[in-house]
């Protein structure tokens, strides 16, 4: 099992490419089997997570080749319709298959998720969504087993305790596009990976209006074709890239991301008293001075996304003050808290917040990634720690981050993979 090897120390300086987004790549992939036709997409990164969505794909009998960044998919005549326990168990994402195999076979026969370490993942606005559009939905033998004859257009209002969902707003849209007649869903996800979605869902020649609102419409057609499209940059690594450049005291251009897409990220960063201005082909991140705490509290988009909370939190544990983050997505996403309190942090827990009371410097230590977004907060926290830092079970990053020890090396830091 690979481990990633830092010495810490030195500000990070140059350019950094972003890679197409994991999580418009996933619903994108899954997309694909709304029609038997063709379809080409570009700038997918190259990430664990996309490899076990191809292999989902060619379990239910899709021809897909890879290519660099560019992934063909040819569904054909496919007719199987079982994404089996042991690919679904590794990835929660892999119920974005549900709609588009239900809507295009008329059954899905998807292996429940399971548990997962950031905290309770119910799929209740899932099954709510396709059963409003008529389909028999039942739990069988850990499995979610859907069958409809043909779906019909209906109006569904797919809110949550803890906000939209972005997974359930994306199953419950793929569904409609085959379904008879108008949907309209109220209370949907507005994030831009759903844009970028319905983007390619157009292109495939799909009837939605109102993605990126919390009202979508769809119009129900009889089929769809293949379709090309390029995904967009993933905000999540940006983000990333953003904080280790402020965190290393750095002057980091950070190529190809969205401005729109990081509004909120932006606003905490400069609140905090870091420099980002915009720049030919992206935005450039320097915190030449002091940073101030800053509170955080992560919501549905276009709020604070959750997926940068443990990058932030790391930034916040080496600024002097004291900063309250509060989790409003997964109350129960604190997991490299005791890993970062290994490394001479001073965070404490109450209820769905973390106090972070800052800290002059943290040391370097061997620690042990538990989720995707948790480790890349470790091996923030290794390039401003003393001596060396080791981050073991490297393979949750690789499910999201594209050769992140590569990107860093090349900004300046003394990292590195190990086999182990
Ligand atoms: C997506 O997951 C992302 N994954 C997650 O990113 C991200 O953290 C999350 O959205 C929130 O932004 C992908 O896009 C592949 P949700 P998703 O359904 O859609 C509750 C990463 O690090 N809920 O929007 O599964 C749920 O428990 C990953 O890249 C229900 O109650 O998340 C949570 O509290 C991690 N019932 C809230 O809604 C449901 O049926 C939002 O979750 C579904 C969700």
């Amino acid at each position: 099992m690979d481990e990633i090897v830092i010495d810490g120390g030195g500000k990070l300086q140059g350019r950094v490419k972003i890679s197409g987004a994991k999580n418009s790549a996933l619903p994108i992939l899954a997309a694909t089997l709304l029609t038997e036709e063709t379809s080409v997409i570009e700038n997918v990164p190259h990430l664990r997570d996309v490899h076990t969505m191809v292999k989902i794909l060619r379990s239910l009998g899709v021809k897909v080749r890879m290519a660099t960044d560019r992934i063909e998919v040819s569904p054909g005549k496919f007719n199987k319709c079982v994404a089996p326990y042991k690919l679904v168990s590794t990835m929660r994402a892999s119920i974005c298959v549900l709609g588009p195999l239900l809507a295009h076979l008329g059954r899905a026969q998807i292996s429940l998720p399971g548990g997962c370490v950031i905290g309770p993942r119910p799929i209740d606005l899932h099954i709510k969504g396709i059963e409003a559009l008529g389909a028999d939905v039942k739990i069988e033998h850990g499995y979610i087993v859907a069958r409809s004859k043909q779906l019909v257009g209906s109006d569904i209002y797919l809110g949550g305790h803890f906000g939209p969902s972005v997974l359930a707003t994306a199953t419950t849209m793929m569904a409609a596009t085959l379904a008879k007649g108008k949907t309209v869903i109220e209370s949907c996800a507005c994030e831009p990976e759903l844009i970028d979605l319905a983007e390619f869902l157009r292109k495939m020649g799909a009837r939605i209006k109102g993605v990126g609102s919390p009202r979508v419409e769809v119009d129900g057609v009889e089929r769809l074709k293949g379709a090309h499209h390029t995904i967009t940059p993933d905000r999540i690594e940006a983000g990333t890239y953003m904080v280790a450049a402020a965190i290393t005291r750095g002057d980091v251009e950070v190529e190809g991301c969205r401005f729109d897409h990081l509004t909120a990220v932006i606003d905490r960063l400069q609140q905090a008293g870091v420099k980002i201005t915009k720049c030919a082909n992206g935005l450039r991140v320097r915190a030449p001075g002091k940073l101030r705490p800053v509170d955080v509290t992560t919501l549905s988009y276009p709020g604070f996304p959750t997926d940068m909370q443990a990058q932030m939190m790391m930034l916040m544990s080496v600024t002097e003050g004291i900063s309250v983050i509060t989790e409003k997505v997964f109350p129960d996403r604190f997991l490299h808290v005791s890993e970062l309190n290994r490394m001479g942090s001073h965070i404490f827990l109450e209820g769905s917040s973390a106090i972070v009371h800052g800290v002059k410097r943290l040391s370097g230590a061997p620690v042990m990634a538990s989720d995707l977004r948790a480790s890349a907060a470790l091996i923030l926290a290794g390039l401003v720690a003393e001596g060396r830092t080791d981050v073991s079970r490297v393979y949750h990053l690789d499910r999201g981050y594209e050769r992140i020890e590569d990107k860093l090396r090349a900004l300046g830091a003394k990292i590195k993979r190990v086999k182990k």
